[in-house]
């Protein structure tokens, strides 16, 4: 049987120059060998391999371009380890950032530990919704999508983390207008990539469509910004990820749908218009 050492470093060989990326094998062996942490797998690199078919047939997965997530059937956010399948988006490190921003806006406005409500909408794994409700316990957290077998999987992360979410189904801030709910914050990651050939052929191939492209004749920007009044008691904070290429667009929604509000954009970390916050009086 051949070591741990020299199956990463026979699938290197054959990958590397194909975009197979250590790290990704390293999550795949951690997995597959029963190890608590990918630390396990330096120190166990001259251990023989016990998943040795597994494991190659893994890596064809990873040649053919499927994203280490989903050949795992989980991805990592803030800390929490989520189910994704092919119904979901994978959670990306900008919508983690969106997060942290939120993290650091609310407490500017309100009193962080009130009993704040708080909905994500197009909820995909339920990656923003379990963050958020992690950190903020206090909070009221909801998340709305679609798509029933995103939620479904939304479901499951939410009864793993053992919190107390509530999903619900329908276009945008329907669900919310539905059951006669009110918010103080609004968060959505929407389907913002503005043409399938800007997205990179892994994402293009394994990720739903529902979930990435962006729609100018029917959009979750546009839904959300033309219905928040409905569902607004008092001041409100919308909270959108963001293509850097919709700044115009957007500042367009704003003008024809918004009033007495502020607005500012933020970059993520590697530079790209990323965030569009929006404060309601
Ligand atoms: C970019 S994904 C974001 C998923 C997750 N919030 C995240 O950040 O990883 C967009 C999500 O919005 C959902 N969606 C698309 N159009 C929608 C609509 N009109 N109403 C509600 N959800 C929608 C999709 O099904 C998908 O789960």
């Amino acid at each position: 049987m051949p070591t741990i050492g020299e199956e990463i470093s026979r699938a290197l060989s054959i990958g590397k120059a194909r975009g197979v990326l250590a790290v990704d094998l390293r999550l795949l062996i951690r997995a597959n060998e029963g190890f608590k942490d990918q630390m396990d797998v330096f120190l166990h690199r001259e251990d023989e391999m016990k998943e040795v078919a597994l494991f190659r047939a893994q890596v064809e997965r990873l040649l053919a371009g499927e994203p280490v997530e989903l050949i795992l059937g989980e991805a990592g956010f803030l800390g929490h380890r989520l189910k994704v399948t092919r119904d979901t988006l994978i959670p990306r490190g900008e919508t983690e950032e969106l997060v942290a921003h939120i993290s650091q806006i609310v407490p500017l406005r309100w009193d962080a530990r009130n009993f704040l409500v708080c909905c994500d909408i197009g909820t995909g794994t339920g990656a923003i919704a379990i963050a958020l409700k992690s950190q903020f316990p206090n909070w009221i957290v909801s998340g709305t999508d679609i798509s029933n077998p995103a939620l479904e999987v939304a479901r499951e992360n939410i009864e793993r983390e053992g919190l107390p979410i509530r999903l619900f189904h329908g276009d945008a801030l329907e669900p919310l207008i539905r059951e006669n709910m009110v918010a103080d914050i609004i968060v959505s990651n929407p389907p913002y990539v503005l043409s399938p050939e800007e997205a990179q052929p892994s994402v293009r191939d394994y990720e739903p469509s529902s979930a990435l492209y962006f729609d100018p004749e029917d959009n979750l920007y546009e839904k959300v910004m033309r219905d928040v009044r409905k569902v607004k008691k008092g001041p409100l904070l919308l909270a959108f990820e963001i293509d850097p290429g919709l700044k115009d667009y957007l500042d367009g929604l704003m003008s024809r749908y918004m009033s007495d509000y502020e607005s500012t954009y933020r970059e993520d970390l590697n530079g790209f218009l990323r965030f569009l916050f929006i404060y309601m009086r």
